[in-house]
């Protein structure tokens, strides 16, 4: 049995959200194939992990373990991890990059003591990774700001092992904008699945 746990860094309420939608047809196939996993969602609207920004005053407690550290242990205990990431503002939401800010730590979650001159090993090496990412623009409108770029190196710096993200672009533009979470997500629904069987 395998533990899996869902990032939700999306603001949108889930029931207008294009980035939910693609990770419930997700795990609804997922659930299909491993009915036994565990799954363990973090909404990061509700968590200090995915509200409270790195600044001098909470420097001191960031990676305390009512903070920090509590998501790092909870990185090495689970096996897999979904990660709803849309695009605002060029880049994820300010939550999963405070969640990214608690977790990516030295010597916890990558360092540098046993690597060669000038690199860095992840030490997160057992976990799975799965981005469903979406996105206003079609893909490659602003190539500065690739978000899906940002989580998969990310992730990998911190040693796990990152599926081919699925992104969902062009979302908020003809034609795609006029429809439903529903009818959008239906359009790449064959994709979901496959990856939900292999990860
Ligand atoms: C505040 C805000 C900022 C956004 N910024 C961008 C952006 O910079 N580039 C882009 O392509 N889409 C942008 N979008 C569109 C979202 O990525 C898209 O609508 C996404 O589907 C919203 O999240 P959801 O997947 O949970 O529905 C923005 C949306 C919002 C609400």
């Amino acid at each position: 049995m395998s533990k899996v746990l869902v990032l939700n860094g999306s603001v949108i309420p889930s029931e207008k959200s294009n980035s939910h939608e693609m990770a419930r047809v997700f795990l609804e196939e997922y659930k299909k194939v491993n009915p036994k996993d565990e799954i363990i969602e973090l909404n990061l609207n509700k968590l200090v992990v995915g509200t409270n920004t790195l600044t001098t005053e909470t420097f001191g407690t960031y990676w305390s373990e009512d903070e920090g550290m509590k998501y790092i242990n909870q990185l090495k205990e689970v096996d897999k991890v979904l990660v709803i990431a849309p695009m605002y503002n060029f880049q994820v939401s300010g939550m999963l990059k405070n969640y990214i800010d608690h977790v990516a730590l030295a010597n916890q979650t990558f360092s540098y003591k046993y690597a060669t001159k000038g690199e860095s090993i992840g030490l997160l090496d057992k976990l799975k990774i799965q981005i469903l990412a979406t996105q206003g623009a079609p893909k490659g409108w602003y190539p500065w700001g690739d978000h899906v770029a940002y989580l998969k190196g990310t992730w990998e710096f911190m040693g796990a092992t990152v599926a081919e993200p699925i992104l969902l672009a062009g979302v908020k533009v003809e034609p795609l904008s006029t429809q439903t979470p529903k009818d959008i997500v239906s359009t790449i629904v064959l994709k979901l699945i496959e990856a939900a069987k292999k990860f």
